[in-house]
């Protein structure tokens, strides 16, 4: 093996997502068949224990990619040389725990994690923020990195993303194979506005597919919308294989590319488009193509859409509010 390993570091490493999601990594599955990976696992002292008898089934796999795996609980060490780094670590929502009641729980945790980023990682670093509330979260991170490029910061839809992939499947009939250009946007919370107005099932336009905007209004959206809340009431913990495979899908998708005829959806740093205010960390429509993320520019936002993104949107603006207060950004 000739190629230079790539780091990945991943945070919460001993959680239930963490499980979920090393082995899919030094399989291969997040950057590629022929990339080996270094593994740096970052926990909280209380999980160091479990983070290495992960570690011990990870050489148990003898995987051929994985060239070396290093613990620690200091973020300085957790992130030195990192490309990729994968911000799980935080405090799972649990029965009856609004979403903003997470925010000073976990804000604190970002910022220090962003200015080890700053710090110590790898010049080309990618951030994927999938801890709760991630796109504040991705927020609080980027604040602390400021020598690193904002746009490297990112929070993760992929899960809202493939939720409402597989709904509108389970509708029209058609495979997800099918179906392309749907966009989450806004805060991955139950205000996102999963939009099947630009989106295509067999080619033609699935509004018109679906003709049903009732069925849009009262069913698909707050399917999509309060799915995590529907998972942590149906297994008493919150989503985990699926938010891990969303991660995988969103690394692979930044560093590998999107397909000419399709889109994904990510939180990415507003540049002011749609009227999503600059610098807010929202979901957008996005293509990926030499390893950055691009938003989808000129689409038609009609009313139905509008008023739902600026709903999103507002909440993201109050959350960005409340950690400003905290002095967390
Ligand atoms: P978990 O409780 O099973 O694991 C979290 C792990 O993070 C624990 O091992 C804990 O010790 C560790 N941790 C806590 N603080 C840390 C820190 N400062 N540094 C390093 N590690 C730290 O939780 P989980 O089920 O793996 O979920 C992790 C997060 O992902 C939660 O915030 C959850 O809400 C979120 N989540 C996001 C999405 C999404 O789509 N964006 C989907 C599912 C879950
Ligand atoms: C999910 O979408 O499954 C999670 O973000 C739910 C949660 O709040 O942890």
């Amino acid at each position: 093996m000739t190629r230079t390993p790539v780091t990945v570091t991943v945070t919460g490493a001993a959680g239930q997502i963490g499980y979920a999601l090393l082995f899919r990594i030094a399989s291969g599955q997040l950057l590629g068949a022929d990339v080996p990976v270094k593994l740096r696992l970052l926990e909280i002292p209380q999980g160091l224990k479990a983070a290495e008898g992960t570690a011990m089934e990870l050489d148990d796999c003898a995987f051929p990619l994985l060239q070396g795996i290093d613990i620690s609980d200091d973020p300085n060490v957790g992130f030195d040389g990192a490309n990729v780094a994968l911000l799980v670590g935080a405090r799972p929502r649990t029965k009856g725990m609004e979403r903003g009641d997470l925010l000073e729980a976990n804000g604190g945790i970002f910022k220090p994690q962003g200015k080890a980023i700053n710090d110590h990682a790898a010049d080309d670093i990618k951030v994927l923020v999938v801890g709760n509330p991630a796109n504040t979260n991705a927020l609080i991170a980027q604040a602390a990195a400021p020598d690193v490029p904002a746009e490297r910061f990112t929070a993760m839809t992929r899960l809202d993303h493939n939720r409402a992939l597989s709904q509108l499947s389970k509708k029209t009939g058609a495979p997800v194979s099918e179906i392309k250009k749907l966009t989450i946007w806004g805060n991955h919370s139950a205000t996102q506005y999963p939009d099947v107005f630009h989106a295509e099932v067999a080619g033609k336009n699935a509004a018109e597919v679906v003709n049903d905007e009732q069925w849009l209004a009262d069913t698909f959206i707050p399917t999509v919308a309060k799915r995590g809340a529907a998972i942590i009431e149906a297994r008493g913990a919150s989503s985990a294989a699926s938010a891990a495979n969303a991660a995988i899908d969103h690394v692979h998708t930044w560093v590998n590319g999107t397909d000419a005829d399709n889109w994904t959806s990510a939180g990415v740093v507003s540049d002011g488009s749609y009227g999503v205010p600059e610098g807010l960390i929202s979901s957008f429509p996005v293509t990926a193509a030499n390893g950055k993320f691009e938003i989808v520019q000129g689409l038609d936002v009609n009313e139905f859409s509008r008023t739902r993104i600026d709903a999103s949107v507002k909440e993201l603006e109050e959350e960005r509010e409340a950690v400003r207060g905290l002095g967390l950004i």
